[in-house]
C-alpha cells in the first residue's frame, strides 16, 4: 500500500529552522535572551506537542520562565475535549490583556486543538485583538514563521486551515521531565466516535515509520530517560497506513528489546482494535509495565452504538479477562462518560455493573459535553443536568470504593517503583502499573528505580518505606 500521508519535506523543515536563525540573531543583535511562557491544556499529546513548540522556541533563541508576567512572549495550548477546558481558555486569554498592557512588548500566541475548530478560531480572532496569532495543530511545525510575521513583520498570524494532517520528523524537543519522555508514535484519529472533536481537529491517522521512532527512544534511553510513554490518539491502529506489516504489537516489542534499563507504556488504546497478540507482547516483555488504559465509554449496547465505538460490552469484558489470563496483576485503568444524549437509568445501571464487575485500579469520568460539529451534539438530550449530575457522583463513589479496597491490598507488600519527585517530606513515585506512592528518602533517588514496602494505603495513593 502507498503511504497516503507524506512528511514534510526536507526543504520545508530547513526553511522553518532558517527562519529560527534569523529570529535567533534578531534577539542575538538586541543583546537579549527574550523568555517565553508556555501554558498547556489537555492531554499528554499537547503536552508532547508544547514540548516540540518550546524547542522550536530555543532554536528562535529564546528562554523560558513560569509565569505569563513579564514574558516576551505567551503561548497558550489549547485543549476542545470539553467545553469546560475550552471555557477556562477563553478566561485565561482574556485576563491576558492586563499583562500585556504592563509589557507592550509581549507577543501572544494561541494554538492546539480549539484552533482547530473553525468557530472558535473566528472567535479568538475577532474578540481578542491582544493575541497576535493563532494556529491549529496542523501547522504547529510552522511556528518559526507565524513568529517572524508577528515579530518582524509587525502582523497578526492567522494559521488555521483545515488539513488531512501531515508529520515532521526531527523537530527539536525541550522535555519537561529529565527521565520520563512522551514518544508520539502516531497522529490524528479515524474513529469519529459521535461525542468526539479530536478527529476533526487533529486530522487522520497517520503513523511514523517504526525506524524513526526506534531511533528516537534508542537516543532517548542513552540520555538517561527510564521512562517511555508511546502515544497516539489510538496507537492500536498504528501502521496500519503504512502498509509495512508493522503493527502496534510488533512496533512495541522492538522497542521493548532495546538495550537499558528503562519502563515502557503507551497510551491511548481503543478496544476496537486491542488484540490478543498486543497482550501476548506485554506478557513477553519485563520492560513493558503492565498497565493498560483501555476507555470503556460505556456499559450499554445500545449506547455504545450511538457513540459509534464498533465494540460490545461483551468483547470488552473479554479483553479484560484475557489480559488478566495473561497477567493476573495487570492494572487496568478506563474512560467513562455519563449523561450520554438520551442515557436511561438502566442504561446508567450497566456502566456502574461493569465497573463493579471490571474493578479498574482507576477510572477517569466525565460528564458528556456537547461538542459543536459532532453527530452527538445533535441528538436529543432529555437528561437534566441535576440528573447527570447525580449519575457522576454514583460513579465516582463505586469507583472510589474499589481504589480503596485495591490499594488496601498493597499494605506489607514490596514493589519497584520509579522516583519521579518530592512533595514536601515525601519522595513521589510510580509503581510498574502507574500508581501513585509516597515514601521518605533522599533527593538522589530522583530519576532512580527503588524498592519500596507499602505500609499503608489511601484512595489515591499508597504510602511506603525504602526496601532494601
Ligand atoms: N464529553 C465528555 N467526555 C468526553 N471525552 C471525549 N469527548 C468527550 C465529550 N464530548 C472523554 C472520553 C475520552 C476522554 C479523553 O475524554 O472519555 O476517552
Ligand atoms: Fe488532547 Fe483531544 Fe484535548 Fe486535543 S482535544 S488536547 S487531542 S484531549
Amino acid at each position: 500500500m502507498e503511504r497516503k500521508t507524506p512528511l514534510i519535506s526536507a526543504e520545508d523543515l530547513q526553511r522553518q529552522a532558517e527562519i529560527a536563525e534569523y529570529i535567533h540573531e534578531f534577539w542575538q543583535k538586541q543583546g537579549k535572551t527574550p523568555v517565553a511562557y508556555v501554558e498547556t491544556y489537555g492531554c499528554q499529546q499537547n503536552e508532547a506537542d508544547s514540548e516540540q513548540l518550546r524547542g522550536l522556541l530555543q532554536r528562535c533563541g529564546y528562554g523560558f520562565t513560569d509565569t505569563a508576567e513579564g514574558a516576551d512572549l505567551i503561548l497558550v495550548n489549547t485543549c476542545a475535549i470539553r467545553e469546560h477546558a475550552a471555557q477556562r481558555v477563553f478566561g485565561n486569554v482574556g485576563a491576558l490583556v492586563h499583562t500585556k498592557r504592563r509589557h507592550p512588548g509581549q507577543k501572544i500566541f494561541v494554538c492546539g486543538c480549539m484552533m482547530g475548530q473553525p468557530e472558535i478560531s473566528e472567535r479568538m480572532k475577532n474578540s481578542y485583538p491582544h493575541v497576535d496569532g493563532i494556529f491549529s495543530p496542523h501547522h504547529l511545525w510552522q511556528f518559526p514563521e507565524h513568529l517572524y510575521r508577528v515579530l518582524i513583520r509587525h502582523k497578526k498570524a492567522w494559521a488555521v486551515e483545515d488539513s488531512a494532517g501531515a508529520i515532521a520528523e526531527g523537530l527539536p524537543t525541550v522535555r519537561t521531565n529529565k527521565r520520563k519522555a512522551w514518544v508520539s508514535i502516531m497522529y490524528g484519529c479515524n474513529n469519529f466516535c459521535t461525542y468526539c472533536i479530536v478527529p476533526y481537529v487533529r486530522g487522520r491517522e497517520r503513523s511514523r515509520l517504526p525506524e524513526d521512532i526506534l531511533n528516537e527512544c534508542r537516543a532517548l534511553i542513552a540520555g538517561g530517560y527510564r521512562e517511555l510513554t508511546l502515544l497516539g490518539q489510538n496507537v492500536n491502529s498504528y501502521g496500519k497506513d503504512l502498509g509495512l506489516g508493522t503493527d502496534f504489537a510488533d512496533l512495541l516489542g522492538q522497542i521493548a528489546e532495546l538495550d537499558g534499563d528503562f519502563v515502557l507504556r503507551f497510551m491511548t488504546s481503543h478496544p476496537r482494535d486491542a488484540s490478543h497478540k498486543l497482550f501476548d507482547v506485554m506478557a513477553s516483555h519485563e520492560k513493558i509495565a503492565k498497565q493498560f488504559h483501555l476507555p470503556f465509554q460505556s456499559g450499554n449496547d445500545r449506547i455504545l452504538k450511538e457513540m459509534n465505538r464498533h465494540y460490545n460490552r461483551a468483547q470488552y469484558l473479554e479483553l479484560i479477562a484475557y489480559g488478566r489470563s495473561l497477567m493476573p496483576d495487570i492494572v487496568f485503568t478506563s474512560d467513562v462518560i455519563v449523561g450520554f444524549p438520551g442515557e436511561t437509568e438502566a442504561e446508567f445501571e450497566d456502566t456502574v455493573s461493569l465497573i463493579e464487575q471490571v474493578r479498574f485500579d482507576a477510572l477517569f469520568t466525565f460528564i458528556y459535553s456537547p461538542r459543536p460539529g459532532t453527530p452527538a451534539a445533535k441528538m436529543p438530550d432529555p437528561t437534566t443536568k441535576e440528573e447527570k449530575n447525580r449519575r457522576f457522583d454514583r460513579l465516582v463513589a463505586v469507583q472510589n470504593a474499589i481504589s480503596e479496597e485495591k490499594h488496601r491490598a498493597y499494605v506489607g507488600k514490596t514493589l519497584r517503583v520509579l522516583v519521579d519527585g518530592r512533595d514536601g517530606d515525601f519522595l513521589t513515585a510510580r509503581t510498574d502499573g502507574g500508581r501513585l506512592v509516597r515514601f521518605a528518602g533522599d533527593d538522589d533517588l530522583i530519576g532512580q528505580f527503588a524498592n519500596v514496602t507499602i505500609t499503608d494505603s489511601t484512595t489515591w495513593s499508597l504510602v511506603g518505606t525504602a526496601a532494601p
